[in-house]
């Protein structure tokens, strides 16, 4: 991947406008991750969870699709869409689940298990993706795994999502690779165990990607588009909120009245469960990946056509 670009010393004013009069321009469409900034999210065609996405990018229907939210989201954009352009804020925008899961050494993994079907998290490389299966999402992993009933299964690279599906799908057998989300894992459970003493009548919404102890405690696990709708369903006037903060902003949109406490991280006032990689996108850097149609996201058209396969297969599985 190529350094950050330097932000140019003229930018225009009115970035929002001149976001969309590019947006028009160029004949794209901007797709934002609920991680994204509020600014960025509120100027998105589509806002969603990385299965809703791989969705909208599937029926994208423009030139280029300008793609805020990490690496691994508009990599999936640009398999399903080898002839448009997919452009990205800042190509640094990685995952640690993603790079924690060199194909390498994935390869070496499913190799000791010869028979088990690769069932892959979305947040992995295009190569680790053209070596699976089928693809999962947090919104429908344990309906992914189900399809593989009676036959043994790799999960990657999530332990965390892996232990709860595991749980959910009743396959205490799944083979696990032990990979983890750097934002997640943060979150503490004996401070949320304390945050939840202090709020009894809230209620607890957490990521899949959280670990056993924080899940333990949640009152709904699910993928970040769950939690929105969960917090905008229930009738808890107070949510302790166990994921990325980006996804306040739809939540407060539609239910400005309620009480949105973000789970608690290791330390006092710590940002640490703020995405870094999501928040390396920003309105300037999209303003100008519209202006320049760069950085590009690209994929070797042998390893697109692999990875393609299980995507589309979970798509239509998940219709
Ligand atoms: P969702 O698919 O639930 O939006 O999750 C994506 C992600 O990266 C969570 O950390
Ligand atoms: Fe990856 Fe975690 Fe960031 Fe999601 S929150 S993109 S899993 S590092």
């Amino acid at each position: 991947m190529s350094a950050a670009r330097p932000l140019p010393a003229d930018l225009p004013r009115d970035l929002e406008a001149e976001i969309l009069r590019l947006k028009k321009e160029r004949n794209a469409i901007l797709l934002a991750h609920y991680y994204q900034e509020s600014e960025v999210q509120a100027l998105a065609d589509g806002v969603g969870d990385s299965l809703q996405l791989a969705r909208a990018a599937q029926k994208a229907d423009c030139e280029v699709i300008a793609f805020c939210g990490v690496h691994f989201m508009a990599e999936t954009a640009k398999i399903l869409n080898p002839h448009r352009k997919v452009v990205v804020p800042d190509l640094e925008a990685g995952c640690s689940l993603a790079d924690g899961c060199p194909v390498d050494q994935f390869r070496a993994f499913v190799a000791r298990h010869p028979g088990a079907k690769v069932v892959t998290y979305i947040n992995s490389s295009a190569e680790v993706k053209a070596m699976s299966d089928l693809i999962c999402t947090s919104s429908n992993a344990v309906k992914m795994v189900e399809h593989f009933e009676g036959q043994p299964v790799v999960f990657a690279p999530d332990r965390h999502l892996a232990r709860w599906v595991a749980r959910e799908a009743n396959r205490p057998d799944l083979i696990v690779w032990q990979g983890i989300c750097i934002v997640h894992e943060q979150f503490s459970a004996k401070r949320l165990a304390e945050l939840r003493v202090k709020h009894p009548d809230a209620e607890v919404l957490a990521h899949p990607e959280c670990d056993d102890a924080v899940l333990a405690q949640a009152d709904t696990i699910g993928s970040t588009s769950r939690i929105i709708e969960r917090a905008i369903e229930s009738p808890a006037k107070t949510l302790i909120i166990a994921t990325e903060d980006g996804v306040f902003h739809q939540i407060r949109r539609r239910v400005p009245e309620k009480t949105l406490l973000q789970a608690p991280g290791p330390d006092e006032g710590c940002a640490c469960n703020r995405c870094p990689y999501m928040r390396l996108n920003t309105l300037e850097k999209l303003y100008l990946c519209l202006r320049d149609l760069e950085p590009e996201v690209t994929v070797p058209e042998e390893i697109r056509v692999r990875a393609l396969r299980p995507i589309e297969k979970m798509l239509e599985l998940s219709a």
